[in-house]
């Protein structure tokens, strides 16, 4: 685990020794602060945000002030960890200029050290005008869940040699364009293995298999606290949600049975002070 702030330098010797980088996507102080203790390489703060902590159908509806306010709050725990923002949808497609705008607010106003958007090489020219800006940029290839209505749902993509040539084709003109680190959603793990060779920048799976230079998960999936679906890439590392429901249920029947609070949980005054309110 490193002390000190990860940089891009240090995520880049880490996929030079062939040790794998590790992010896990965060929305909240609290949660930032545990994957900081668990000395995670870098914190996504995902707009998957609008679908695992505000109760979107899809990341579409998620906006700016939203993911700068989660933003916020995850650059306030983060410690160590190397924090990305996740560019809503509508954010950085309108134009160049209002793309490195809305980049520059990650940095500027919410304290990322750097920003992620989705799509391939017809996004190279937004990549390359963020970059020059000075702002590190994570590019999202393969299944790109704000286009999921255009790409007929959420799919794997690249499953045939011509979809997985075009993933590769993207990858490099990405990294050409100035991406420091791309992630490669849902696709065939040869694809994705063939992209990590072929590229000198750090490739983050998720639903890409074990030869990416690292992986994410979405926190909420890994800890069981979405109930909705678990998609087939996650695994599930404790089951959290029964678990608070239980004490849920618990709460509610001591406080209707006037169980809590109990005496350790109250406050008393002195016993002179009790008897001079008589
Ligand atoms: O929004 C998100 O959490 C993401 C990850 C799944 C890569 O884009």
């Amino acid at each position: 685990m490193s002390e000190k702030k990860i940089t891009i330098s240090y995520l880049k010797k880490k996929m030079a020794e062939g040790r794998k980088i590790t992010m896990m996507t965060a929305y909240d102080y609290p949660t930032a602060t545990l994957i900081d203790q668990a000395g995670i390489d870098t914190i996504l703060v995902g707009d998957s945000l609008g679908m695992v902590v505000l109760g979107y159908d899809s990341t579409v509806p998620v906006t700016m002030e939203e993911m700068l306010h989660h933003s916020k709050a995850v650059c306030r725990g983060a410690g160590h960890c190397f924090v990305i923002g996740d560019m809503p949808f509508m954010s950085y497609q309108v134009s160049v200029e209002k793309a490195v705008e809305n980049a520059g607010r990650f940095i500027k106003e919410a304290g990322c050290e750097g920003i992620k958007l989705e799509g391939g090489s017809e996004m190279a020219h937004v990549v390359r005008a963020i970059s020059d800006a000075g702002i590190p940029v994570c590019a999202h290839i393969g299944l790109t869940p704000q286009s999921a209505t255009k790409l007929s749902g959420f799919k794997v993509q690249g499953k045939d040699a011509e979809g997985a040539r075009k993933l590769v084709d993207s990858a490099k003109d990405l990294e050409a364009a100035g991406a420091f680190m791309i992630v490669l959603e849902c696709i065939p793990g040869q694809v994705a293995s063939m992209i990590t060779d072929e590229l000198n920048i750090p490739t983050i799976g998720i639903g890409a298999g074990r030869y990416c230079d690292g992986q994410v998960l979405v926190y909420h999936d890994l800890v069981g606290l979405f109930e909705r679906f678990t998609p087939k890439m996650v695994k599930q590392y404790i089951n959290l949600a029964p678990r608070i429901r239980e004490a849920l249920v618990q709460y509610r029947e001591e406080v209707e049975k006037g169980i809590f609070p109990g005496r350790e949980h109250s406050f008393l005054i002195k016993p002179e002070e009790a008897d001079r309110l008589k």
